[in-house]
Parts: C-alpha cells; structure tokens; sequence
C-alpha cells in the first residue's frame, strides 16, 4: 500500500531533492560553527541575559503554559491582549495576533478571498502559506511577475471589469531572493486605485528595517497605505507567533471569518509577554539593525553580480548555484569551513535556481563576513 510513498521518496533522493530532519546531536555540533541558516536577524535567541530577565519580571498570569482553547473560547487572554495592545501602539492600527505566519497568512488570504467579486493578485515569489491560503479560499487569483509594478497594473486592467476589489499581495523582502518590493510605487498605485487592497508580509523585515523595526513600510512611511501587515514573531524577534495590523472592521471580519484562528488553540500566554518583552526592547535596537545593514551590503555586494539579475537589498543573500546535488555540496564544502549556510531547492525555489540562502545577523563578527567572501571567491561553486 505505502509503495507509491517509497518510490516518490527514492526519487527525491535520486534528484538530490530528498530533504531530512537533523537529530539534535547533529544540530548540536552546528552550533560550534558560525550560523548563516536561522532568521535570528538581531542575534537575540542567544541572549540568555534577556531571558532571565524576563523570566525575573514575568508575573504569574504571563507565565502560564497554554491557552487550553482557541482565542475565541480561552479565558487567558491578558497575554494576548497586552502584546496585541503593544503592537497596536507601535502601527496606530488595530492588531490581531495568529499562531504562526503560517497561520496568519493562510487564514487571512483565505478570509479575504471568500468574499464574492474579489480577486486576489500576488507576486510571484510570494511565501507559500500565501499560496496556500489562495488555494484553500478556492477563489480566484492570479499572479504577477516579480516585483514588476507593470505586470501589476496589466492584471488589474484584464479583470477590472469581473470583479470589485483586488487584494494585492506582496511580501516586502523576499525570503529567498532578499530583494524588497516596489513599496513606494504599490502604495501610490492603491491611492490611485479605490478597489484595490494593499497586504504587505514583512515576515523578514520586521525588527530588522525601520526606526523603530517596525518593517519596510515604516522606513518608507506608508503603513497608513498598508490595509494588512504580516509580521512574524519568530524570525528576528527571537519568539513565535504572527500578528495582522490592519483596519478596525478588517479585525473584526477577521475574528469572524479566519479559520486559522478560529479552530486552534491560542499562542501560550508565556510566549506572547515574551515576545511583548522582546519586541519592547527591539523598537531600540536601531544600532543594532543598522550593524546588519553594513554587513549585508558587504556580502551581497559580492553576491549579487553572480546571480544572474537577483538584487538582494538585505540580510537574505543569495547565491545561485543552479543544480540540486552541487548546491548540497557546496553546503557541505561551507561547512568544513566552518559556516552553516542552507542549500535550497524546489520546491522552494525553481529548477535551475538552486541556491545557498545566506542569513546574516547582527552578532555576526564583520570578520567572519569577510571570510566567508574570501572562502567564496576560492570555491568551485557553479
Ligand atoms: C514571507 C513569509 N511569510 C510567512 C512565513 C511563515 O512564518 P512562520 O514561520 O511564523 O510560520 C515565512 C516563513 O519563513 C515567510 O518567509
């Protein structure tokens, strides 16, 4: 009966394509090298300081386990609010939390498009949970070429006609690509267009770009022209969970309608006054996030000339290798230097864009960026 499983696994394997789960005692010896895998953007999910004084402040009620319900039934909800309330301070929008992004972004889209004459528009490399959440409204949608505000504008032209609202949707830098969408443009294009919705992911940028990190729409000022932000709580705000930023109805329709809320059981408490700690601390860190700028530049200032077209604009770095098995072996080779750097395939990226996704952090030593381009430029890579 499992048959059709085993030979679908023993061609992944064949294509260099079959992924696998570390041991933890695999997973331990990394920790000895220098990570450019994780998203700990701020180099805070080691800042053992922070957590003991969390753990110091944390009263009772904050440090409870679990939920025991979805966020419509719990009765903890003082977590939730209170970290819901921080965000809503920080955007002057009303937020609502979700367990994951994930979980926010299929939720939301799929609650977006259920509503009749809409038509979803995303960019083409947007993050699969959007993809997913399109798929699971059964609604329409289409996509777009990368951030090319021209294919944009062709796809609302085509349908203006069928349908009364667009939800756009882009992410504003790209998790695998590292480069930021045409935020500035989108935004102008929204006020230019009545029926059109602006949902903004800022998965990586959040804690990472901006004053306070805020996101890419808060560098460019135009989170007022944003109708729903993504950000992720376990990317650089070293915790997990997601929230939406968005219009007081958006919220509501959403507590109403975003299945992904609705039928889960609710973040722990613990894990939202952690991330309320956290992201308190975050909206200071500009020195910080401006450390992680300088070390990006450097590397994908040598990175991008070799990736074909690719203009990564942040910590997310790219290298394009092209081929399943040699994108595994120069994964490998960066390791017996030291470095832990993940090699990425398809799915996740195209056939013929195999790549090494470099993720730098702000702990990073400016040393160790300058070796791994010196260990670069001497490695057989493509
Ligand atoms: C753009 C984007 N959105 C959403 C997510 C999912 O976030 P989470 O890991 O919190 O589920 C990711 C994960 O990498 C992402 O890259």
């Amino acid at each position: 009966m499992t048959d059709v499983f085993a030979s679908y696994l023993e061609r992944l394997s064949a294509e260099g394509n079959r992924r696998h789960i570390k041991s933890a005692a695999e997973a331990r010896e990394l920790w000895q090298l220098t990570d450019l895998a994780s998203n700990d953007y701020l180099g805070l999910a080691h800042r053992h300081e922070l957590v003991a004084e969390f753990l110091a402040t944390a009263t009772a009620e904050e440090l409870q386990l679990t939920s025991s319900a979805s966020r419509l039934l719990s009765l903890r909800q003082h977590s939730h609010q209170a970290l819901e309330e921080t965000l809503a301070a920080l955007y002057g929008r009303e937020v609502l939390l979700f367990n994951s992004g994930y979980h926010a972004n299929v939720g939301t889209v799929s609650a977006l498009a259920a509503m009749p004459r809409t038509l979803i528009i995303a960019d083409r490399l947007v993050h699969a949970s959007i993809i997913d959440g399109m798929v699971l409204s059964r609604a329409d949608f289409r996509r777009f070429r990368h951030n090319d505000i021209e294919s944009l504008r062709a796809v609302i032209r085509q349908n203006d006609d069928r349908y009364s609202r667009f939800v756009v949707i882009v992410e504003s830098i790209y998790s695998m690509d590292g480069d930021v969408a045409p935020l500035a443009e989108l935004a102008q294009l929204r006020r230019e267009n009545p029926n059109m919705l602006l949902y903004v992911d800022e998965a990586h940028a959040f804690g990472v770009r901006g004053e306070r990190g805020l996101g890419v729409c808060e560098e460019l000022g135009i989170i007022d022209d944003v109708d729903v932000v993504i950000g992720t709580l376990g990317k650089a705000a070293a915790s997990s969970g997601a929230f939406v930023a968005t219009t007081p109805t958006l919220k509501e329709y959403l507590i109403n309608a975003a299945r992904s809320l609705i039928f889960s059981t609710a973040l722990p408490p613990i894990n939202c006054a952690w991330s309320r700690f956290i992201i308190e601390r975050i909206t200071a860190m500009s020195a910080e996030r401006k450390r992680l700028a300088r070390l990006s530049a450097l590397l994908y200032e040598y990175c991008n000339p070799l990736n074909g077209g690719i203009e990564s604009r942040s910590q997310i770095v790219p290298l394009v290798v092209g081929d399943a098995r040699r994108v595994v072996a120069v994964s490998d080779a960066l390791r017996q230097e030291g470095f832990v750097a993940l090699p990425i395939r398809k799915p996740t990226v195209a056939a013929g864009t195999e790549r090494i996704r470099f993720s730098l952090n702000a702990s990073l030593p400016e040393e160790e960026v300058r070796r791994l381009i010196s260990v670069l430029s001497h490695t057989e890579w493509s």
